[in-house]
C-alpha cells in the first residue's frame, strides 16, 4: 500500500545518534516513507546512509538547501523534513524548510538565539506550516497521565515543582588525562561552534524545563541560577529557581558530571491535594501519593488509565517500552496533523498533542535566562 505522506532527513548518518532514532520511531507509524535526504554534509557517510535506506541517487542530496530547493520543486515531493543535526545548523536548516514551503520537525534545542527561534515561530505561523519539536520525553504513556492528574486538579493546587536531568557522560572529559581531547562525536556538545552559549543546559535542561511545562501548564516568569563550567568552555552543571507566573517557585537541577547518573529526567510535582513523581529510568510507572495516603505506584496498560493517554501505548503493561515508542508519539501526532492538513481537515486537540515551534522559543529563551543569570551572579532573569 502506498504511504500516505513522504520525508526526507537532515543529519543522521549511519554512526550519528538521534537521526537513527528518529527513523525508528517514524517507523513505527507505517503512513509515512523517507524518500531522501542529506544525511551529512560528508559525502561518503551521505552515501552509505542514503544506500543503507535505499534513497535513490537524485534524492541524495549533498546539502540541505539543494534538498529544500529540489524537493519543493517536485510534484511527489516530501511533505516534511526532520532535522536532526547538531545544534548549530538548526536555524539555517529550518528556516530552508520553512521558504521552500515544506513541514518541519526539528531536534531540540530549536536554535541558539531567541531572535531566530521568533523569526521560525513567525515563519511557521504566517506559512501555516507544522513545526514539530522533539522533546521526547512528553510522548511517554505515564507522563500524560500524569498530565491529566494535574490539569485535572486531583493534585489540587500546586505548590511545589522540582525536576532534573542528570547525567555523567562528560566526568571523563575532566580528567587531566582527557581535558581537551576530543573523545568522540558527541563531544560536540560542549563546543560553543557548535553548542551554542550551553552545553548541558541547552542539550538537557530543555527537556527538564519542557517536562514541568507540558506537565503543570505553569509558565515561568523569571529565574535565577548557577553554573559550573569546571574550566571548561561551557556549562557542566546548574541549579536554578525559577518562579512561575503565579509564584509558586520550583528548583531544578542539569548536570553532566553527576557520577552514576545516564539519563535522570524527574519531574516532582506538588499540590495541595498530593504529589506525583516520574523518572525516566521506570517511565512505565508513575508515582502518585494522596495527601496523607500511601504511595501508589500506578502502572501503564491498565485498566484506571484513561482512553487518550492508554493511546500512547503500543505494548500491553509489563513489556517494557521506551524512547523509541515516546518518540514515535509524537511523530504519530505530527504525521496525524500534516496529513490533516493536506486533506484540508481540522487536526483534532490529540493530533495536536506534540511538542511545537513555539515550546522550541521556551526552551531557548530558557537556556539564555539561565547563562545570563550565572554571568550576573545568579540574579533574576525575565524570561
Ligand atoms: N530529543 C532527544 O532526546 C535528543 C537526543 C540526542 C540528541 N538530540 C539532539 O539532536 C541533534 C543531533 O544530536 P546527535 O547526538 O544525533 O549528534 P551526532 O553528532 O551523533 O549526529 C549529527 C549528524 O548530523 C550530521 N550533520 C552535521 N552537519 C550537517 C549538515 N550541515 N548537513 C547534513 N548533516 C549534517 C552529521 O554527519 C551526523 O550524521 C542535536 O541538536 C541534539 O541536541 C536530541
Amino acid at each position: 500500500m502506498a504511504k500516505e505522506i513522504k520525508y526526507g532527513m537532515v543529519g543522521g548518518s549511519l554512526e550519528a545518534f538521534i537521526g537513527e532514532v528518529h527513523r525508528k520511531a517514524i517507523g513505527f507509524d507505517t503512513r509515512v516513507e523517507l524518500v531522501c535526504g542529506c544525511f551529512s554534509s560528508r559525502e561518503e557517510k551521505n552515501r552509505l546512509t542514503a544506500e543503507a535506506y535505499g534513497i535513490a541517487p537524485e534524492r541524495t542530496y549533498a546539502d540541505y538547501k539543494a534538498m529544500a530547493a529540489a524537493e519543493a520543486a517536485r510534484p511527489d515531493g516530501i511533505d516534511f523534513v526532520s532535522v536532526t543535526t547538531p545544534n548549530n545548523t538548526h536555524y539555517d536548516i529550518c528556516k530552508a524548510f520553512l521558504e521552500a514551503g515544506i513541514h518541519v520537525v526539528c531536534d531540540k534545542p530549536l536554535c541558539f538565539e531567541v531572535s531566530e527561534a521568533e523569526e521560525l515561530v513567525k515563519l511557521a505561523e504566517e506559512k501555516d506550516l507544522v513545526f514539530g519539536v522533539t522533546y521526547t520525553y512528553t510522548g511517554y504513556t505515564m507522563v500524560k497521565v500524569a498530565r491529566e492528574m494535574i490539569l485535572s486538579g486531583k493534585l489540587g493546587e500546586i505548590v511545589a515543582v522540582n525536576a532534573e536531568y542528570v547525567q555523567d557522560w562528560l566526568l571523563d572529559e575532566l580528567s587531566a588525562e582527557n581535558r581537551g581531547k576530543q573523545k568522540n562525536d558527541a563531544v560536540w556538545r560542549t563546543d560553543p561552534a557548535k553548542s551554542g552559549i550551553s552545553n548541558s543546559v541547552g542539550d538537557i535542561g530543555t527537556h527538564m524545563e519542557n517536562m514541568i511545562s507540558y506537565l503543570t501548564g505553569l509558565k515561568i516568569k523569571r529565574l535565577l541560577s548557577t553554573v559550573n563550567t569546571y574550566g571548561r568552555a561551557l556549562d557542566l552543571n546548574s541549579n536554578i529557581i525559577v518562579e512561575y507566573e503565579n509564584g509558586v517557585n520550583g528548583g531544578y537541577w542539569c548536570s553532566q558530571v553527576a557520577a552514576g547518573k545516564l539519563n535522570g529526567l524527574i519531574a516532582r510535582v506538588y499540590g495541595t491535594e498530593g504529589a506525583i513523581e516520574w523518572e525516566q529510568h521506570y517511565p512505565d510507572y508513575l508515582k502518585y501519593t494522596p495527601k496523607g495516603g500511601a504511595v501508589q505506584i500506578l502502572s501503564r496498560g491498565t485498566g484506571y488509565i484513561t482512553e487518550a493517554a492508554g493511546a500512547a501505548s503500543r505494548l500491553p503493561g509489563g513489556h517494557p517500552e521506551g524512547m523509541y515508542v515516546a518518540f514515535a508519539n509524537i511523530y504519530r501526532n505530527v504525521v496525524s496533523t500534516i496529513i490533516k492538513k493536506k486533506a484540508g481537515l481540522a487536526p483534532d486537540p490529540a493530533d495536536l498533542d506534540f511538542p511545537s515551534v513555539r515550546e522550541g522559543l521556551e526552551g531557548v529563551k530558557f537556556v539564555h535566562a539561565v547563562i545570563s543569570s550565572a554571568k550576573a551572579d545568579s540574579s533574576w532573569i525575565d524570561m
